[in-house]
């Protein structure tokens, strides 16, 4: 039977998509793989130990299991990649690449690579960015994943690899915690929240930012893949967009739940970062080839964060 693979499997985007493609396809057609160990959010099933800057262990393992399609996550994120912007490159550029061979010369059916909204930088519309904003990424990330969101289209025209992507803007979920991106704090607070402490903020009041839950990005995620083909006109990467909101306005959401709850402002080296990408997004080709639509708006997920954190917080703590 073809298997579908992860890598970056054990991240915070990698844990819940392992655990709903295990859910749909069943727990030993989805192999995890990762540099880090394994975690209870990604169910059980086949696990490997893979470093996706080594191309011999992709081709080992794409064999061994007989892989037919790859989601390929791992990759260093916007805030952690400022400070190692070597190993940001390195990872971000040659993991996709050799992610990229391995699809071609194995014969993969599809792959799976996310882009991110630092692709547009501070010349694009702030408002309802448009999907062919010019893009002057600032920083080491979106400049890794703009030059990604290229060789993407040029191996689909190229060698006919069916590779699919995905702008996402921050993601939120609270089954795993953030890994160095500008828009951590948006799980954080959720996380402080339910401990009633007061939370500190990175970003500035009104820093607006496109947004999404993490149940929304992995439905967009698994639609974008079970599209047909022909419906598929872009092919460097989809804009796509849910929520977009301000640290002060995530606050407001969470004091309906917790009125006492507190937030203060100490923007820190991240905030330029976040300063310079859109406020909102439009996501109309997505709408148009492959009926994208987000489920979740700042209430409903702040709601369905705050009844199952709790829980979270138990099982991590026996
Ligand atoms: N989280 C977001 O808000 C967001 C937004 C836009 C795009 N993305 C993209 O989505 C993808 C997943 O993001 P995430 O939030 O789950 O990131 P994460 O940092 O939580 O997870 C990345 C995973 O990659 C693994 N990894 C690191 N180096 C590796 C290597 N050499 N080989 C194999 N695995 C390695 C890490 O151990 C980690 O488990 C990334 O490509 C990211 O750029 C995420």
């Amino acid at each position: 039977m073809s298997k579908i693979l992860i890598t970056g499997a054990c991240g915070q985007l990698g844990s819940e998509l392992t655990a709903k493609l295990r859910e749909i396809h069943g727990n030993d057609v989805v192999v995890a793989t990762d540099i880090s160990d394994p975690n209870p959010q990604m169910g059980d099933g086949p696990f490997e130990h893979l470093d996706v800057m080594k191309s011999g262990q992709i081709n080992e393992i794409l064999g061994k299991h007989q892989v037919s399609v790859i989601y390929h996550l791992a990759a260093l994120l916007s805030a952690s990649a400022e400070q190692k912007i070597d190993l940001a490159w390195d990872l971000n550029m040659g993991g996709l690449l050799n992610i990229l061979k391995a699809a071609r010369d194995n014969q993969i059916e599809k792959v799976f690579w996310p882009s991110s909204i630092a692709v547009f930088g501070p010349d694009a519309k702030k408002d309802g960015t448009p999907q062919n904003s010019p893009c002057n990424p600032t920083t080491v990330y979106g400049i890794s994943k703009l030059a990604g969101e290229q060789w993407c289209a040029y191996f689909h025209r190229k060698f006919g690899v069916d590779v699919r992507s995905l702008r996402y803007p921050g993601l939120i979920g609270y089954k795993s915690l953030p890994g160095g991106g500008t828009t951590d704090y948006a799980v954080d607070i959720y996380h402080k929240a339910v401990q009633e402490e007061s939370f500190s903020c990175f970003l500035e009041r009104e820093t607006r930012l496109p947004m999404m839950y993490m149940n929304d990005a992995v439905k967009a995620t698994i639609d974008l893949m079970n599209a047909p083909a022909e419906n598929i006109t872009v092919r460097t990467s989809y804009n796509i967009s849910a929520i977009s909101f301000s640290p002060e306005e995530i606050a407001d959401s969470i004091k309906k739940e917790f009125p006492d709850f507190e937030i203060n402002y100490n923007p820190d080296h991240r905030q330029e970062i976040a300063a310079s990408w859109p406020n909102s997004i439009d996501d109309a080709r997505a709408r148009r080839d492959w009926d994208w639509e987000p489920g979740y708006n700042l209430d409903q997920m702040t709601k369905e964060i705050l009844e199952n954190l709790p829980a979270f917080w138990d099982i991590k703590t026996v």
